[in-house]
């Protein structure tokens, strides 16, 4: 059965949604007048973030975000209840629309289409103190919090933590199978949707050969011996130090936090990216915070993560409960990216309904 127009760009919305890997974790059903998002256990529980991890809200509070801007620009109201099952289930909300039928005209969103990640080096150009202002205010009414640190200091410090970070990374064996699983290095692969597109990685001739070679858990396991970890950590937060701005959004460190989170995020990014600023999301200082509160960081490592975790504090101003949840590389591109492709709709969409 066919879908209204309205209800064809608000699913397009929805998957123009950014997840950590391009993976894509959630799944959306409608009946009719409701949308129900949630969790897709059975496509990706195997090899990416769980339901109730900080990735999987933040694309969740994406996905969401990215309806309402749908709705609101097309005047439909959406009654949002979060977490209708409670925070233990991996439903993340409902969302009645109202009004829906009577939508005729309808187009994607300008900041919607615009959104997306570019991993090339920006130019030296800072960062308009009028939009910096303005996205430090996004967040304000849900509790989130977005710095924009543009001092040449302080983006060195942070980047000094992203290092540490990612050192802990590669030489973490969980987090380097699922990155395995999400690289996509042949057309035939790409094709499939989801994952990694080796082409959008921005990498420097021959990058994609060495990325294959080190993708596989046991040779990365062997060349670490001789410090490969390193050598990869610093090309990793090199662009971080080189940045124009960071972006820091910290939260609470709750499901409610993670999925607010990922609202203020996919907005404060929209904006920047439709203004003409490139953004490009370091996940991996939050990821190792989380890891650590978890008692996944491998034993001989967790030192280095505590003292990580220590120096972040300060240079997010994580006070009680806040965490990290995201940090964005931001500044004018110098170079066009090239757009990550996404899944078929019937993987990620069910329509329980008649209209
Ligand atoms: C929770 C989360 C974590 C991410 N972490 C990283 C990261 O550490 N490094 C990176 O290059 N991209 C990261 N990304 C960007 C995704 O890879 C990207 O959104 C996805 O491939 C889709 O591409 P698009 O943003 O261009 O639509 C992250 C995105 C999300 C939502």
């Amino acid at each position: 059965m066919s879908l209204s127009p309205f209800l064809n760009n608000l699913l397009t919305s929805y998957q123009a949604a950014p997840s950590a890997d391009n993976s894509q974790p959630c799944c959306l059903s409608w009946e009719s007048p409701v949308l129900i998002l949630g969790y897709d256990e059975e496509r990706v529980g195997s090899y990416t973030f769980p339901y109730d991890s900080q990735a999987t809200l933040l694309a969740a509070g994406a996905a969401l975000e990215n309806i309402l801007r749908c709705c609101e620009d097309a005047g439909v109201g959406a009654e949002v209840t979060l977490f209708p099952e409670g925070e233990g289930s991996n439903v993340y909300a409902k969302i009645s629309l109202e009004g829906f039928e009577a939508v005729t005209n309808s187009v994607l969103p300008d900041s919607v289409a615009a959104r997306h990640t570019n991993r090339h080096p920006y130019k030296k150009g800072a960062v308009p103190k009028r939009l910096a202002d303005k996205v430090e205010n996004f967040g304000s009414e849900v509790g989130v919090n977005v710095k924009v640190v543009s001092r040449k200091a302080d983006i060195a410090l942070i980047a000094k933590q992203v290092q540490v970070a990612s050192e802990i990374r590669f030489q973490t064996q969980e987090v380097h199978e699922w990155l395995e699983k999400s690289l996509r290095f042949t057309a035939q692969e790409v094709e499939r949707g989801d994952g990694l597109d080796v082409e959008t990685l921005a990498l420097p001739p021959g990058g994609g050969a060495f990325l294959r070679l080190v993708s596989c858990w046991s040779r990365m396991k062997k060349l670490n011996r001789i410090g490969a970890y390193k050598l990869l950590a610093a090309i990793d937060s090199a662009p971080v130090r080189n940045a124009p701005a960071l972006l820091a959004i910290s939260a609470s460190d709750s499901m409610l936090g993670g999925l607010n989170a990922g609202r203020v995020m996919c907005r404060a990014w929209s904006y920047l990216n439709a203004e003409g600023l490139a953004c490009h999301p370091y996940y991996v200082i939050s990821d190792q915070l989380e890891r650590l509160k978890q008692d996944r960081v491998p034993e001989v490592l967790t030192g280095q993560a505590k003292d990580m975790q220590k120096n972040c504090q300060p240079l997010f101003d994580l006070k009680g409960e806040q965490t990290l949840m995201m940090l964005l590389r931001v500044g004018y591109p110098k170079k066009k990216a090239l757009r990550s492709r996404r899944l078929s709709l019937e993987k990620v969409f069910k329509n329980l309904s008649d209209n």
